[in-house]
């Protein structure tokens, strides 16, 4: 199952913004999404709050009866919205779901140096590291044709990470944002600027979202790799965080056929596997 978290240490970088849109956009694509808000802010459950039950739907978070956070189900696609400041332990379980991470960056040098440090960090996880978490960046209310978008393109070269362009800094975004709404949500023509200025994002996306499935998949996703009917818990399992370490895990039905079997899967939910809610996983917090 494609996990996409939204991810800058940065307070304010459009992380919220970039992961609303891209849940919006994979719901218009007619995946069954959900939009996991790891924020304590919760911005984006309060967006998905405001959004039209007409429009192609975003599920939230699934609570149980153990107060456990779960994938409801049917899900298919999974995108993260990430709190400012994660890091540490916090970052590590995050990135141990993710198959991808974009990180939104406004051009300031505060922004640069910050972003800088958050992906000094991101490249000393092995997920990361070893490529099997895809990480690009994205210029944030910044316009493509200046100064100020070239500088993020060339210090994105120099951390030799894939600058997928700049989206411009317009009210549209935060007009949508508050009627439930995002870009891919309105009328044709209505933002075919912005659309395009997404249009990189979203073809480096695509390969993530749609991974290519295996002529011999059917076979290989047999009977350990399937079964699980019981709900999918988003609580990893410590062992997972050890680099190499070995896991049982269960997969569902739909999930991704790609991954390596060391992979942590988002249902890990062996007998008794439960673990307490993470700080950053309670919501409400
Ligand atoms: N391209 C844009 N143009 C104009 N305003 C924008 C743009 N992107 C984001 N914003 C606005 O900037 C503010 C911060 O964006 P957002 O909430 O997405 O950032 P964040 O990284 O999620 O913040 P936090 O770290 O607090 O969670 C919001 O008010 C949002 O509407
Ligand atoms: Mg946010």
């Amino acid at each position: 199952m494609p996990v996409i978290a939204v991810v800058n240490r940065k307070g304010g970088s459009g992380k919220s913004t970039i992961a609303a849109h891209i849940a919006a956009w994979c719901a218009q694509g007619g995946h069954q999404v959900m939009l996991g808000d790891v924020d304590r802010q919760q911005s984006s459950r309060a967006w998905l709050r405001r959004r039209d039950a007409s429009l192609p739907a975003i599920a939230p978070w699934a609570m149980d009866q153990k107060n456990v956070l779960r994938l409801p189900s049917g899900i298919t696609h999974v995108v993260l919205d990430t709190p400012g400041g994660l890091h540490g332990f916090e970052l590590a379980r995050v990135v141990m779901f993710a198959d991808a991470i974009l990180m939104p960056v406004c051009s300031s040098v505060f922004d640069r140096e910050s972003a800088a440090a958050c992906h000094a960090e991101l490249m000393a996880l092995p997920r990361v590291a070893s490529g099997r978490c895809r990480l690009a960046t994205v210029g944030m209310r910044v316009d493509g044709r200046t100064r100020g978008a070239q500088t993020l393109q060339a210090w994105s070269d120099g951390l030799g990470v894939p600058f997928l362009g700049a989206l411009r800094e317009t009210q549209m975004y935060v007009r949508c944002l508050e009627r439930g709404l995002t870009i891919f949500d309105l009328p044709p023509g209505q933002a075919a600027l912005d659309l395009a200025q997404w249009e990189p994002l979203l073809q480096w996306l695509r390969p993530v979202l749609n991974p290519p499935v295996a002529a011999n998949d059917s076979a290989s996703a047999g009977s350990s790799r399937l079964g699980s009917s019981r709900p999918n818990s988003l609580m990893p399992a410590q062992e997972s965080m050890v680099h190499g370490g070995r896991l049982t895990v269960t997969l569902p039905a739909q999930a991704s056929r790609t991954a390596p079997m060391t992979r942590p899967s988002l249902s890990r939910v062996a007998a008794g596997s439960d673990m307490p809610i993470p700080r950053f996983l309670r919501p409400g917090m």
